[in-house]
C-alpha cells in the first residue's frame, strides 16, 4: 500500500504542484473523531471520497470504525480490502454499477442506501441473480433535496416495500445533511429542524412495525453536534481527516486543523502585488467556499497555510493567482508556498498520491487507490480510426 521512499527527504525535494499531509495533525483528526463517537456511544462509519486510500481507511479501522462509507462502485471494490462492512451511500442506479456493486462484498455483508422503488427493485434483482441479500437503508430528505425520499409516509412506504422484497434486508434509514453550512455557532435552528423531523419518522416506522436498527447520518460541518439528533446510530464524517479551508472557516475546525495542504512553488512575480504558483485548478479544483458568508470576492480556491490571508484569487488550469494586496509579505520566484484548499474531497481526486510530511520532512506516501472510476472494460480496444482530411 504505502511506498517508502528511497531517499526520506524534506519537502523542497518534491515535485510541485503535491498533495501533502502533516501527520501529527491527521491523526489528531482522527483521535478527535473517534474519542467523539465512542464518548457518546455512536458508530463511526467515515465516508472515503475524502481519501480514497486504503491505508487511511485501515486507520480509520484501527481507531474503532464499524465500517466504511463510499459513494463509487470503485470506492467499495478498493475498501472491500479494508472492511467487509461497507455501506454505499449512493442510489444504485444501472444495470452495469448494481452488477459491479453486488458482486464486490460477501453474501450479506453489504448495504446500500437508496430512495426509490425503482432503485430497490433492480437492487434486489441483481443481488437474487449471484444468490446474495443486500442490507438496505432507506434514504430520507431531511432538508437537503438532493435524494432522499421527501415525505415520511413514503419513507415509510418504502421501508415496507424493501422488507419485503426477496434479496434484501430492511436496516433501516440514512439521511445526509448536507444543506447544514452555516458558522457551527449558527446552526441551532437547522439542527433543531432535522432533530424534529427525525423523531417523528422514527416513530412513524416504529408504529409500522418498520423500526429502524439503524439511523445513519452526519457531516463534518455538523460532526460535534451529531450526537444531539435522536435515534441516530452512526456517523459518516468524511472530510474531518484532513479537514479544510470551509471546515474551518465555518468553526468546524481550527485552522491548526487542516492536515493537507497542496505545495505548491512561485511561477512568477512579473504582474506588481500578485504571485503565480504552480497550483490551479488542476491541483486545487474550483470548489466556492460554502457557509462562510460574507466574503464576497475574496473567497478566492484556497489560503496560504502560513498567511490564511493571502488568498488564490484567480486560477486558470496550472496557474494559480495570490492576491498579495492585504500583505506586505513578498515571495520570490521559486519559494515554496503551502495552500489550504477550499474542499480537500476535490484535491485529492486530483493526485495519484499524497506525501505524508511531519515539519519538513517527507516520512511516507500514499496512493490514492480508489481515484477514478476504473470502467469494467478491456483496455484492449483498437487505436482510434480518424478520417483522413481531404486535400
Ligand atoms: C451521503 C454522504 N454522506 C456523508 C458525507 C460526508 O460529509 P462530509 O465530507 O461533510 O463529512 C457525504 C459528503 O458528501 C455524503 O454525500
Amino acid at each position: 500500500m504505502s511506498r517508502a521512499i528511497a531517499t526520506p527527504d524534506s519537502l523542497i525535494s518534491l515535485e510541485t504542484p503535491v498533495p501533502v499531509v502533516d501527520l501529527d495533525r491527521l491523526a489528531h483528526n482522527l483521535d478527535r473523531m473517534a474519542a467523539y463517537s465512542a464518548m457518546h456511544g455512536v458508530s463511526l462509519r467515515p465516508h472515503v471520497k475524502t481519501h480514497k486510500s486504503q491505508r487511511m481507511a485501515a486507520e480509520q479501522m484501527r481507531l474503532g470504525a464499524i465500517g466504511l462509507t463510499c459513494a463509487t462502485p470503485r470506492e467499495l471494490e478498493v475498501m472491500s480490502g479494508v472492511s467487509n462492512d461497507l455501506l454505499l451511500a449512493y442510489p444504485p442506479v444501472g444495470a452495469m454499477r448494481v452488477r459491479r456493486v453486488v458482486e464486490t462484498l460477501p453474501d450479506g455483508t453489504l448495504t446500500v442506501m437508496l430512495d426509490s422503488a425503482a432503485a430497490a427493485d433492480e437492487l434486489a434483482a441483481a443481488a437474487r441473480a449471484v444468490g446474495r441479500t443486500v442490507r438496505v437503508l432507506v434514504e430520507v430528505d431531511l432538508g437537503m433535496h438532493r435524494v432522499g425520499v421527501v415525505r415520511a409516509a413514503d419513507a415509510v412506504a418504502l421501508a415496507a416495500h424493501v422488507a419485503r422484497t426477496p434479496g434484501l434486508v430492511y436496516q433501516g434509514i440514512g439521511f445526509y445533511p448536507g444543506h447544514i453550512r452555516e458558522s457551527v455557532d449558527r446552526q441551532g435552528a437547522a439542527l433543531a429542524q432535522v432533530a424534529s423531523d427525525l423523531s417523528s419518522l422514527t416513530a412513524l416506522l416504529d408504529r409500522a412495525g418498520l423500526t429502524p436498527i439503524v439511523v445513519s447520518g452526519s457531516s463534518t460541518p455538523i460532526a460535534w453536534h451529531a450526537h444531539e439528533l435522536p435515534r441516530v446510530t452512526e456517523l459518516r464524517p468524511g472530510t474531518y481527516i484532513f479537514n479544510d479551508r470551509t471546515t474551518a472557516l465555518i468553526g468546524a475546525c481550527a485552522w491548526e486543523d487542516c492536515a493537507l495542504t497542496v505545495l505548491a512553488t512561485v511561477v512568477s512575480t512579473s504582474v506588481a502585488g500578485q504571485a503565480v504558483i504552480d497550483a490551479g485548478s488542476k491541483a486545487l479544483g474550483r470548489e466556492p467556499l460554502r457557509g462562510t458568508g460574507g466574503m464576497a470576492d475574496r473567497d478566492g480556491w484556497g489560503a496560504l497555510l502560513d498567511h490564511p490571508d493571502v488568498v488564490v484569487t484567480r486560477m486558470s488550469e496550472e496557474h494559480g493567482v495570490l492576491d498579495l494586496s492585504s500583505t506586505a509579505w513578498r515571495p520570490a520566484v521559486g519559494d515554496r508556498v503551502r495552500i489550504v484548499p477550499n474542499h480537500v474531497c476535490y484535491v485529492v481526486a486530483l493526485f495519484d498520491e499524497v506525501f505524508g510530511v511531519r515539519g519538513t520532512h517527507v516520512e511516507t506516501l500514499w496512493p490514492v487507490d480508489a481515484r477514478g472510476r476504473m470502467q469494467q472494460v478491456s483496455h484492449d480496444a483498437p487505436a482510434p480510426r480518424f478520417t483522413p482530411r481531404l486535400a
